[in-house]
């Protein structure tokens, strides 16, 4: 029955494409075509929406060094908790002491709720941590570690619990592990101090640094990442990660910009950052929101190559972001006191290809990493204008150039995607010869259909484009994430394929969400504290970059590109060829009502076997949620290698093999 069905179907599609008009895609199959870099689909990272703490950081204890500017932020505590701040660890110098509280029947102990409570899984193991000492006398002195649901409904509410014996006034690591036995999303981690057989007024204990993390994190890194979210990345397959921002690269003000230097060497040591986006509006204030740099420089180092992915530092100019300051207020570094931000540059090349017996190279050899990094790549400002800009920019470029000529520099065009501002950051950067421009475009769904052939015209000869944040922000009360936006945006991107000589590199922004915590969407990836949604947009992402083939071809219809323009039918249309494996790869998004007929014309060349990958939604503000996460994701078929009918509001990719 079902391939009669098949069958019918197919006549039917056939019958519908002969009574279409047809839109005939011809594809210069001769040409030499233009190479498609690696780059060219990469991610963007910041630690926005909770991003990093809280969301691809598999670290699961908040203010684990009691370092927020309220040490007991995140903390419950009971009984004799005390915060003292001469701890082992110069730039986290505080710490806790646990003491007997006064009474046998009373307990001391602490709790923490993570971001958004603590998510555990049944049947899977998480690795506790603590640095601790004795405090009181010469014995030894235990504490009751326990995972508890914060439901009071429950028979039982503490849940794999676990024992650690302090033996030692010195500062020592701790470690056990903790077997969930139930799934909670908003689980807490209880400490008790349990003293020892002659509990007294003496017993007390210090503890430093207190942490939980998963049994299994991404790739296995003890200091790792969340498997399922990382993951998700990974499978994108991305040819570039620009980190860490965006906006946190400035701070609200110099001393809050993200300094590398802090986010390498031993976690414990990392001093504590406040995150930028912690406040932006009334309406989402985090206060809790800070950067333990957990996820520093090295791991996203360590996380790119392990992804296949070109590392991009952005780093700071000197300027504090220009949106959340007047620029009467003395907010840039003063030319003359430029040199340590200069230095901080030359000395992240050293920290990534340096040799081992290099200041920097050390420092990464000594995490685990002898190997140089590979860094191509480096990005100096981030949403920066005006005079200000290009004055500092122009003395990095000099360093830069002088010890480090291999290294491609990225200047940036600044917020805007035209207008003043950005016309005259592309004279400088191109004045500074610099080897890429980073242009940002979060826009409504017109400028995606629009604009497809934004790059048609652009000069072929000075820097390349990155366009390196992007996003289609719906109108009308739709900024969120939907399908429309996805597929407007996978519209456009037609022409940044077509354009891969000018745009060699881009990534959508921003990357993560905590479902519980964004302060920005639309988002490409969001999650909870156990799940992950993968959105639509991510989906295009998806697509593009697992297609992206190796030489852009010229795909015409009627002597023009096809990017949505007058008479084109809503359809866009790109073409790259895979000279690994010899297929052709056509991607069509067909923003119109109405399906459309199409017919592959390779000039004679012809295909016995074509694979159509779709995204498609029949309602426009349609989206994947984080409970109902696969609603909209790419389905394959088989279609005739020579034409097809797409439908209305659909994006496709035709694999077509020989
Ligand atoms: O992606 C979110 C923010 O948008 C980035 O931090 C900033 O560069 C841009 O304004």
């Amino acid at each position: 029955m079902k391939p009669r069905i098949i069958c019918l179907f197919s006549a039917a599609l056939l019958l519908a494409a002969c009574s279409r008009p047809e839109n005939v895609f011809s594809i210069d199959t001769a040409a030499e075509g233009i190479p498609v870099q690696k780059t060219m689909y990469g991610l963007f990272y910041e630690d926005i929406n909770f991003a990093a703490d809280g969301g691809l950081y598999a670290e699961k204890v908040m203010n684990r060094s009691f370092e927020y500017d309220n040490p007991l932020q995140g903390w419950k505590t009971f009984g004799k908790v005390d915060v003292r701040d001469d701890g082992p660890f110069g730039r986290c110098p505080h710490y806790v002491r646990l003491s007997y509280a006064g009474h046998p029947a009373r307990i001391t102990g602490l709790e923490n709720s993570g971001w958004f409570g603590i998510g555990v899984r049944e049947g899977e193991k998480y690795r506790f941590s603590v640095w601790a000492r004795t405090a009181g006398r010469e014995s030894s002195e235990r504490l009751a570690i326990f995972l508890c649901s914060p439901n009071t409904g429950e028979d039982v509410q503490m849940f794999g619990g676990a024992e650690i014996e302090v033996d030692s006034p010195m500062w020592k690591k701790y470690e056990v592990v903790l077997d969930s036995m139930r799934t909670e999303s908003r689980a807490v981690l209880r400490i008790v101090l349990e003293g020892s057989d002659d509990f007294h007024s003496t017993s007390a204990v210090d503890l430093e640094h207190v942490s939980l993390f998963p049994g299994e994190t991404f790739n296995g890194d003890p200091n790792g990442m969340r498997k399922d979210i990382a993951q998700a990345l990974a499978d994108i397959h991305p040819g570039l990660l620009r980190f860490p921002g965006g906006c946190i690269v400035e701070g609200n003000v110099l001393e809050n910009r993200y300094q590398w230097k802090n986010s390498v060497g031993p976690v414990e040591n990392r001093p504590l950052n406040l995150n930028r986006w912690s406040y932006c509006t009334f309406e989402r204030l985090f206060p809790d929101y800070y950067q333990s740099y957990g996820i520093g420089f090295y791991e996203l180092f360590r996380f790119a190559e392990e992804i296949g992915a070109e590392p991009l530092p952005v780093i700071s100019c000197g300027m504090a972001c220009q949106f959340q300051n007047d620029p009467a207020w003395p907010v840039n570094a003063p030319l003359d006191e430029l040199q340590p931000y200069i230095q901080d540059a030359l000395d992240l090349v050293e920290f990534a290809n340096g040799p081992v017996d290099s200041k920097w190279g050390k420092v990464r050899a000594d995490m685990g990493h002898p190997a140089p990094f590979g860094l191509k790549y480096l990005a100096i400002g981030n949403e920066q204008w005006g005079k200000a800009y290009p004055e500092r920019l122009e003395r990095f470029v000099a360093a830069l150039r002088a010890k480090y000529p291999e290294i491609q520099l990225v200047g940036s065009s600044g917020p805007y995607l035209g207008g003043e501002w950005f016309d005259e950051n592309w004279a400088e950067m191109r004045r500074l010869g610099c080897d890429l421009v980073d242009e940002h475009f979060y826009a409504p769904e017109r400028f995606f259909e629009e604009n497809a052939d934004r790059y048609d015209d652009y000069p072929r000869e000075g820097p390349k484009v990155f366009a390196g944040e992007y996003a289609c922000h719906g109108t009308e009360g739709h900024k969120y994430n939907h399908f429309n936006a996805a597929l407007v945006e996978a519209a456009f991107m037609t022409g940044l394929e077509r354009n891969a000589d000018v745009v060699t590199m881009s990534s959508y922004a921003p990357l993560l969400a905590h479902t519980d915590g964004w302060q920005w969407r639309p988002d490409l990836v969001w999650f909870d504290n156990l799940r992950v949604m993968r959105s639509e947009s991510y989906w295009v992402q998806y697509l593009y970059s697992n297609n992206k083939g190796t030489r852009v071809l010229p795909l015409s219809m009627e002597g023009r590109p096809v990017a949505g323009k007058e008479g084109q039918n809503g359809l866009y249309a790109s073409c790259v060829v895979d000279d690994a494996t010899g297929e052709f790869i056509v991607k069509v998004a067909n923003l119109s009502e109405e399906a459309r007929s199409i017919r592959f014309d390779f000039g004679g060349k012809k295909f016995p076997v074509c694979k159509r990958t779709s995204l498609h939604s029949d309602g426009r503000y349609d989206c994947n949620t984080i409970d109902s996460p696969d609603l909209i994701v790419p389905v394959e078929t088989s279609v005739n290698p020579g034409r097809d009918v797409l439908g209305a509001k659909t994006f496709a990719v035709y694999r077509f093999t020989e």
